[in-house]
């Protein structure tokens, strides 16, 4: 067993300055904006204002107070002593889930808000999944004093019901999405087609997918969780960790861990996608199961039909519920440089009661992906590893998992 009363995990929260790449939306062979002519110059000038906006000192001022001050970070990195033992390594959890809202959602949303206030938005929208990134914009949006709506999929109105209230609670109008799967593509469907129609509206995407500037956006203001986390061990354990841990669902939370040891090879990155029931016609597995397509304004991968058409997803997750991916992961999958597995529904609620009962933590479902993951690479192996904790279970606490014995 691991001694911990010497482990010292304290950061500051740092300007991200250093985080910024170049990318200019293009990840080798994906990325890009693929829209219809009425957004390409809202979205030039979104691109531009972001680029002049992020080097200021004042902008940078701006978020470190914001992420401090009223978001919480940074979020601790916690030495999870039962779950090491349990799992026979040294496990670190970065703990997202104790943000402001309960998930990593916060981190981008303080950011775009700024972007938004500094571009004169009068009104804000956004897509949601599980709820989590329509609770973080609705409470950014009622910080900056704007107008909000979110677009949100029917069945993930009724499974993330707690977070439906938040919404409405923080002021922000939800609109159900009847459409196709009533999931998060419809949802993201809708805010694209109410974007089209208001190009003044500032659409304040969730995850790291879009078209450009939003996955460079998206994965700049999430790069902190990768910042934090590197000094956060290297004080902790003097060394780098041989392995890092998320959920992916458009890959955001992932994109945050996984920004901070790009350039160390010896780190191994995973990310955890929604692997359903395990079947071809039941899956959220993008990287593992689809093919390189244009879908949602991006190039990536994408889980399509026979004829090349994008197809329904289906995860335990609302939140890992898409069928698209980040263009960035796309990348970092073919290079090599991180590898994508599937873990199923079953798999993952025993992520879900496993992280309860052993460290009385209770995960978002999405995130229970990442632990269940972890467990399966890392038994016995005695390795020194990180899991993003995107999110807590608050949310999911009511939802029937009984059918899997829980
Ligand atoms: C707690 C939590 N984790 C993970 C995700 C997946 O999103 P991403 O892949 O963008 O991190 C979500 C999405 O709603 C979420 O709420």
């Amino acid at each position: 067993m691991k001694t911990i009363n010497t482990i010292n995990t304290q950061v500051e929260v740092m300007p991200l300055n250093s985080m910024l790449n170049h990318d200019n939306g293009i990840y080798g062979r994906y990325g890009g904006a693929y829209v219809p002519p009425v957004l390409a110059k809202p979205l030039e000038r979104l691109s531009d204002s972001f680029d002049s906006i992020v080097k200021t000192d004042k902008f940078q001022r701006e978020l470190i107070h914001y992420l401090k001050t009223y978001a919480g970070r940074p979020s601790p990195l916690y030495y999870a002593r039962r779950l090491s033992d349990h799992v026979g390594s040294i496990i670190y959890l970065k703990r997202e889930d104790l943000n402001h809202t309960g998930a990593h959602k916060i981190n981008n949303t303080i950011g775009q808000i700024l972007v938004a206030k500094h571009m004169g938005a009068r009104e804000i929208i956004a897509e949601t999944g599980a709820g989590q990134h329509g609770v973080a914009t609705a409470t950014a949006a009622a910080l900056m004093g704007i107008p909000c709506k979110v677009f949100m999929g029917a069945i993930d109105v009724k499974r993330q019901e707690l977070n439906v209230k938040r919404m409405k609670l923080l002021g922000a109008e939800v609109i159900p999405t009847e459409q196709g799967s009533k999931t998060l593509k419809d949802a993201v469907d809708a805010a694209l087609g109410y974007y089209i129609e208001h190009p003044s509206s500032y659409y304040l995407l969730g995850s790291q997918v879009g078209p450009h500037p939003y996955p460079r956006m998206v994965g700049y203001f999430q790069s902190v969780i990768g910042q934090e986390a590197r000094a956060q061990i290297l004080n902790a354990e003097g060394r780098l960790p041989q392995c890092a841990f998320a959920c992916v669902g458009g890959g955001s939370n992932a994109i945050g861990l996984f920004s901070g040891f790009l350039d160390d090879a010896e780190v191994a990155l995973y990310g955890a996608e929604g692997g359903g029931n395990a079947t071809p016609e039941n899956t959220a597995a993008t990287l593992s199961m689809g093919k390189p397509a244009v879908f949602q304004g991006t190039y990536s991968y994408c889980l399509v039909d026979e004829e090349g058409n994008p197809v329904e997803s289906h995860s335990i997750a609302a939140g890992l519920d898409y069928p698209g991916i980040s263009p960035q992961h796309a990348n970092l999958k073919d290079t090599g440089r991180a590898s994508y597995y599937p873990v199923t529904d079953a798999e993952a609620i025993e992520g879900y009661k496993l992280l309860s009962r052993l460290e009385g933590i209770i995960p978002a479902i999405e995130s229970s992906h990442a632990i269940a993951l972890a467990c399966r690479i890392l038994k016995g192996k005695g390795s020194l590893a990180i899991i993003n904790l995107s999110g807590r279970g608050d949310k999911d606490a009511e939802r029937d998992f009984e059918q899997f014995g829980i």
